[in-house]
Order: C-alpha cells, then structure tokens, then sequence
C-alpha cells in the first residue's frame, strides 16, 4: 500500500504568501496539530469516537465474511436501501473496486448488481424496483437511527414488493438489516420479521462507518475483498496514530488544510479526482468533510459558523467545465488533486501517424500517460495562478489502498475538525431537517416541528 501527500503547490513558494503558506506558518501551527492527534487519541482510547478501532475488528469482518458465504449462490442483484453515511460508503466502494460507473443507481453492469436506492425520487425507485427480480435479489437495509424518513419509506416499498412476490416468510429470508444494536424502530421491526441482521457500533457516526457492516455487508455481498479493505486501514491507522508529520500524512494534511483554509481565507475545496473509480469517493468525501466540519458552534459553545465547502470535479471531463472558473474566478478555493499511479489498463492509443500534428503527437502514447498529464499541466497553471493545490497519490486503486484513503480521510477530517475546535462527528443540522420532515409528514411526536415549519409558511405568504 503506497499513498503520498503531495503539499509543495500549497506553499508560499509557489503561489505567493498571500495563498500559499509559509515555513514559519507551519511551525508555528505544528504543536495545534499534535495536539488535536493526541485529544483523538486519548477520545478514541476511550471509546468516544470508534473509527480508528474499525479496521482491527476481525470478529465483525470474520461474521460478515462468513454471511456472505452462506448466502453465495442466491442472489444476482444487491439493493442497498439507506443514505447519505448509509450509502455513500457503498457507493465508493462499488465505484472504486469493480466501477467505474457514473452515478449512484440501478444500473451497475457487474454482476451481482449493486442498487443503491438512497433518494426518493418515485420514478427512480419504480425503475429500480422494475430492473430487479425478487427472487434473486438480497435486500440490505441501512440506517443507524433506525427511522431515516427516506430510508424507512424506501423500505416499506421494497419489502411490500418482495412479500408480494415470495410470501412473507421467504421475503424475509432474503433481507438484511444493518442498524443500532438493540436500539431503534428499523431494529424492532428486524427482530419482529426475524431479519439477518448486523449492529453498528455506536460510537461510529454516518460518515465514519464505511468499514463497519454499512459497507462491509454490500461489499461483501458484492464480492469485495473486505479482508484487504480492513488490512490497508489498518496499515494507515498506524501511521495516523504517528507524532511526526512526515509519517503521518493525515496529519501533515490537516495541518495544510487548516492552514490554508483559516489563514489563507480558502472557503472551498475542490476534490478532483484523476480516475473514474474514485468518482463515488469524491461524493463520499464531500459528505465527510461538509456535515464534519461544518458547524455553528464550537467546543466552547460560541457561535462560529465554521466550514469548508466541498465540491467533487472529476479530471480530465472538468477542466473542460470547471476550470476556467478556477483557475481566472475568485481565489477563494484550495485543489485536491487525487491521482492514481498504476490504471487497470493503460489505454494504449494506436500508433499509427496521419500527417496530422493534434494526432500525430498523441499516436503510440497511452491514456493513463495522457491523464497524467493533464493533471500535472493543470496543477502547474494553478500555480502559475496562484492557486493553492496538492495532490494525494494512490499507487492503485485496489481493496487496500481504498481501505487506507477512507481511513487517511477520516483521520485527516477528524484532526482538522480537533484544530477548529468543533465536534467533527455530530450533525445538529441533518438533524433539524429530519425533524421538520417528520412534523410535515405527521409523524407523533413532531408536532411542534409541524409547527414550527407553519411559521415559516406564514412568513412566505407574507414576504414581498
Ligand atoms: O453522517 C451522518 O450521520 C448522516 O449523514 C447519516 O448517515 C444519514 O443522515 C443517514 O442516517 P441513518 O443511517 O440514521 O439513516
């Protein structure tokens, strides 16, 4: 496993003092690093926070393995029902080790298929619903709340269309739950139905939990190997774990973010990955770092408004969409650049000549050489631009070194939130959301939800 942080094109060299960072920056700022590592730590010793304990929990990946091996044979078609933490994990994962595919949804090619139903948009889940046959698909349902409004009204379709086609003993067979243990109404109704069904550790929020059974039981199902997935997590774990800043490229990381985002004034970061399989991680990602680390409070309880805006560009498509804008609007964002060293297959490109120079010059060349390329050329007229950017490398993308970016992630987005000082693993405004949804909904309890989103109706009928 083999990933590196390219920080260069963020320093001040490069792109100028008043956006790039400067040597005595960093060292002034070094120790505010160690220390969010060493809060982490201690919090995570604890039991506070779970993901750094994930990828060592062989009982959970040895109880996984073996369902799917029980279960191997009976399936062609995987529906995946939850969102956002409950579904994007999958999504990567899908993405990264048999994708590419370009959106989340009913149609991955492979077989089985993976269906990931995380939206409620009715067409789309009638279409998915059409696309599958009942009898040979495995239903997993996710949700750690256990009464996600979407997740849970998803459910109650596809489990109606299951019954309906097997009766309701054999449409239970065929579904797995995967929530809080012991805890919840998706639990209750598991334990009613006598559901198969996998806990979620409760010190392991949404975004954090791609290797806890959310993305452990879709993956294995899918035919991942989740024993390599654990084992590059595992590797990186222990390098996030390292006080020293060469080591510990999560931590290097945070301390550059950190840096460019509160004193360079950066208030968006562009993620773009150079590969199609790490397109789902983009939106895996962007969740991780929005809902972490953006918060209107801090530790101390003052009002901040803290955040980062992320956003997903995919290279080469968007230099022909986004970069104009990034490179001549407003300097306000720091790049990621993700690239990938060694592609599944070169793409080598013919080499036959036609007199023509744009075709001549391209001809016995390769596309993963031509990719290369295109992010390094946009990398340096960032610079020429004065744009802060790094670059995080991946030797492959392969079972471990997905393993390890979601755990350098998770760590990076963690430390980052340990030197804002705010809480990275809450979501009080997702919350409010599924709040008022339930009160428009009529869900008991939720009256004064209702209420309060009346309030709000009345103020439209009367603004001018
Ligand atoms: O990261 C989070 O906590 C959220 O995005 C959740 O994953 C999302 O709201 C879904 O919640 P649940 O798994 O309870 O259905």
């Amino acid at each position: 496993m083999n990933i590196q942080f390219d920080s260069k094109n963020l320093l001040a060299d490069m792109v100028g003092k008043e956006h790039g960072v400067t040597r005595s920056e960093i060292e002034r700022s070094e120790s505010k690093a160690l220390k969010a590592l060493r809060t982490l730590r201690r919090q995570s010793e604890a039991g506070l926070y779970g993901f750094p304990h994930l990828p060592f929990q062989d009982t959970a990946i040895r109880a996984v393995t073996r369902y799917a091996g029980e279960v191997n044979g009976t399936y062609d078609t995987v529906c995946v029902v939850g969102i956002g933490g409950s579904a994007l994990g999958v999504w990567a994962l899908d993405c990264g080790i048999r994708g590419p595919h370009p959106v989340q949804g009913a149609h991955t090619p492979q077989h089985p298929r993976l269906v990931i139903l995380d939206n409620v948009d009715p067409s789309f889940t009638a279409q998915a619903l059409d696309s599958m046959d009942p009898r040979k698909t495995l239903v997993v349902v996710i949700a750690k709340s256990g009464g996600t409004a979407e997740t849970v009204s998803t459910f109650l379709i596809v489990r109606e269309w299951m019954e309906r086609a097997l009766g309701r003993r054999k449409a239970a067979a065929r579904i797995t739950a995967v929530t809080t243990e012991g805890k919840g109404d998706l639990f209750e109704l598991a334990r009613a139905e006598r559901y198969r069904t996998f806990g979620i550790p409760e010190n392991v929020g949404g975004r954090f939990s791609v290797l806890t059974p959310v993305g452990l039981v879709p993956a294995a199902l899918a035919g991942i190997d989740i024993r390599k997935l654990a084992r590059g997590a595992a590797r990186m774990t222990h390098f996030c774990w390292q006080p020293d800043l060469e080591e510990n490229i999560a931590l290097r990381a945070a301390l550059y973010h950190w840096l460019i985002w509160t004193r360079k004034h950066k208030s968006i970061q562009v993620a773009l990955p150079y590969s199609n399989h790490l397109w789902g991680t983009a939106f895996w990602f962007r969740q991780l770092w929005a809902e972490s680390l953006g918060k209107a409070h801090n530790l101390k309880g003052e009002v901040v408004h803290a955040g980062q805006t992320p956003v997903a560009a995919l290279g080469a498509t968007d230099q022909h969409s986004q970069v104009q804008l990034y490179l001549e609007g407003p300097n306000d964002k720091v790049f990621t650049f993700w690239a990938v060293k060694k592609f599944a297959s070169a793409g080598k490109i013919p080499s036959r000549k036609f007199g023509l120079p744009a075709f001549d010059a391209l001809a016995g060349q390769s596309l993963a050489r031509l990719i290369d390329a295109e992010r390094r050329a946009t990398a340096a007229a960032m610079v020429e631009a004065e744009r802060p950017n790094c670059t995080v490398t991946l030797d492959r993308v392969d079972e471990e070194h997905l393993g390890a970016f979601f755990q350098m992630m998770e760590f990076q987005t963690a430390f980052v939130g340990g030197m804002l000082g705010i809480d990275a693993f809450d979501q009080p405004g997702v919350e409010l959301g599924k709040k008022f949804t339930y009160g428009l909904m009529g869900r008991e309890g939720y009256e004064q939800y209702r209420r309060q989103f009346q309030t709000y109706e009345r103020k439209r009928a009367r603004a001018k």
